[in-house]
Parts: structure tokens; sequence; C-alpha cells
């Protein structure tokens, strides 16, 4: 068995943040963001969460799937930005849109998390567990940059998007999956209490509850030259190994879904390809980065759009921290045949 996206859906905060605002209270401009990153505004949440944008997402993508809620035996959200640390947003979203039958669980790959989502529940699918899975990537990294760094707080924004895979005959998917946790230190995001080596450990009587009055708000710290590097460098082998893996090659690719950290990234690895640029959707000019919500949100914006034909055939790839990185190929096929 072989799961299809039969549905997308995507769910953005409404305030709206652009350059010139961010230039307003921090030391850049809205020519420097643009020219090195493509973004040019960004959403951040205010009365959203994590957990309602995914439930938005969530509801979104199942109308467009024509499957009900409780249909659903399998919830997958990546995050790294959960409302809580328990219970998991995908328990949180099962309970609000009423899949009373899904098994559910978060998983953090950060950016590339999309991507291990689908992975797991191809996975499922393709051992017999699920038969209708909803993949959502949900971040809120507004409330994890420090808004100091302006190395940092100008690339992200919040968001979520959403998939509804459906099981039919067919055979396990190519996909390729990596992680090198060697390299981890260049992207990280700490606990609050990360000084002191993680969460205190308690013990009956321990004064733990006082100690973590004076902890510090973990944010997003990276080597961003580096990021860049390791993007540029791996995913093109990434996608060449997913090729391969298919018996495709590039030019029989119609789109190539990147994540959505940098238009640079995304040109650099188009250019190390040999691979037409305009085969590479971007829409981060509006997001920015919005780490593993990216991917579903663009593949939701072509859905809509009407940019998806049928049998059209698809790379989508994620990198970041970890580090981790990876490459899903696909065939459109949303129609029921
Ligand atoms: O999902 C994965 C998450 N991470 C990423 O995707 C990050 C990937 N990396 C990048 O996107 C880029 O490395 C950045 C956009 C973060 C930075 O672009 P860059 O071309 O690598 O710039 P840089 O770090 O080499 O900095 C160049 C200059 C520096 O000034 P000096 O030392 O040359 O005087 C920075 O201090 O630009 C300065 N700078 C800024 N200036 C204005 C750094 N951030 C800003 C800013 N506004 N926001």
């Amino acid at each position: 068995m072989v799961g299809v996206i039969r549905g997308t859906g995507a769910c953005l905060p409404e305030t709206i943040v652009d350059n010139e605002d961010l230039a307003g209270i921090m030391d850049t401009s809205d020519e420097w963001i643009r020219e090195r990153t493509g973004i040019a505004r960004r959403r951040l949440i205010r009365e959203e969460t994590t957990v309602s944008m995914a439930v938005r997402a969530a509801e979104r993508a199942l109308e467009d799937a024509g499957v009900g809620a409780e249909e659903i035996d399998l919830i997958l959200v990546s995050t790294v930005s959960s409302n809580t640390v328990l219970p998991s947003t995908a328990c949180a979203v099962q309970e609000q849109i009423g899949a009373d039958s899904a098994v559910c669980f978060d998983l953090n790959a950060a950016c590339t998390g999309f991507l291990f989502g689908l992975s797991t529940a191809q996975t499922y699918i393709y051992a017999g567990a699920a038969k209708h899975v909803l993949v959502i990537g949900a971040e809120s990294l507004s409330g994890l940059v420090n808004w100091e760094d302006r190395s940092t707080a100008i690339l992200f924004g919040d968001g979520a998007g959403a998939v509804v895979l459906c099981a039919r005959e067919g055979d396990f998917p190519p996909l390729v999956m990596h992680s090198d946790g060697g390299r981890g230190r260049v992207l990280t995001c700490g606990s609050p209490f990360e000084g002191a080596g993680g969460y205190p450990a308690q013990s009956p009587g321990s004064s733990a509850a006082k100690d973590r009055e004076g902890a510090r708000a973990p944010f997003i710290r990276m080597d961003g030259q580096e990021i860049f590097r390791f993007a540029v460098r791996q995913v093109p082998g990434c996608i060449e190994e997913l090729l391969e893996k298919c018996g495709r090659s590039l030019e029989e690719i119609d789109l190539f879904l990147l994540h959505q950290a940098n238009a640079r990234i995304v040109e650099g690895i188009a250019r190390r390809l040999r691979a037409d640029p305009a085969k590479f959707p971007m829409n981060l000019a509006e997001y920015g980065n919005t780490s593993s919500a990216s991917i579903p949100i663009l593949l939701d914006e072509l859905n809509r759009g009407g940019r998806l034909r049928e049998g059209m055939r698809l790379v989508l790839a994620g990198f970041g921290a970890g580090l981790s990185w990876g490459a899903a190929y696909l065939e459109w096929q949303k129609e029921r045949s």
C-alpha cells in the first residue's frame, strides 16, 4: 500500500510584519533582508497558537480531501514550537477536530520535519497500520527567536500546513532521509535551563520549581553561513539520490518543492542541479521561513492555485536542524480514480 495526497490545507496568522516594521525595531533594512534572503514580510501569531493553526490547516485539508475526521487513524504533527510540552499538539488537534479513532504523536525534525512526517505516514500505510493519515507541520517560531538578534529574527515566520494521505494499492514510495547529529551545533534552541545542562533533575523535596523562576528564555541560535553551505551542498546530492532510487531523470520532474529558508539557497540548489529555476516555486517573500510548515503551505498554495495537474511529478526536499535533510518523490494523484 502507498499513501497518496488527497487534500491540502494551510493556516497563516493574520498579523503581517514587513521588513520596514523590523527596520523600525532593529538595525536592519528592507534592502538587506530582500537581497540576502528574498523575504519581504512574514506572518506572526497574536491570537493564534501552534495548536489553533494546526487545527485550522487540518480542517481545510480534510475538507479538500473529502475525508471525515472520524476516518483519520493517524495524526502526525511536526513541530518544535508546541503550545505545551505535554500533551502533544497532535493530541490537541485530535480533540478539536474530533478524530476519535486516530493515534496521535508529534515529531521533532525541525525544518525537515514535514518530510519525516510524510515518511512515517508512508511506513504506517505500507505496513497496513493506517489508511487515512493527517500529516501537519505547525510552528510559532516567533516565540523562539531572539528579537534582539537581527541575523535570526528577520528569517522566521509562523504558520501551519497539512495534507491528508489516503492508502491505495502500490509500492513503498521513493524517499531519502538523512541525519547527522555530529553537525548539530550549528543550529540550536536550548531549554530554558541549558546553562545548567538542561532541565534540572528533581527528587522529592528538591527546589527545582524555585530554580525555574530564574530560567532564561530559549532562543534559536545559528551559524547562518554554515547552514547555508550545508543546504546548498547536501540537498542536491539528496535529490540526485532520490531520482536514482525512483529511476527518474531531473528533466522528468515538473516541480521541486523545497523548504523555504532563503531564496538564495533555493536558487543555489537549482543551479547545482543544473535544473530550470522556474521549476522551484517560492513563497518565502510572503511568509519567511516557517520551518516544518513551509513545504505543506507551499503545496497547499499550488494546489489551491490550480498549478498541480494530475500525474505531475513532484520532488519535495527539506533540510535543517539536527542536522537533518531528506527528499520525497510523488506523482500528484489527488482525484480518486
Ligand atoms: O531552516 C534553516 C534555518 N536557517 C537558515 O536557513 C539560515 C541560512 N543562512 C542564511 O540564510 C544566511 O546566512 C543569512 C540570511 C542568515 C545571513 O546572510 P549572509 O549573506 O550569510 O550574511 P552574513 O552572516 O555573512 O552577514 C553579512 C553582514 C554582517 O556584517 P559585517 O560583519 O559584514 O559587517 C552581518 O552582521 O550582514 C550583517 N547582518 C545584517 N545586516 C543587516 C546580519 N544580519 C543582518 C540584518 N540586517 N538582518
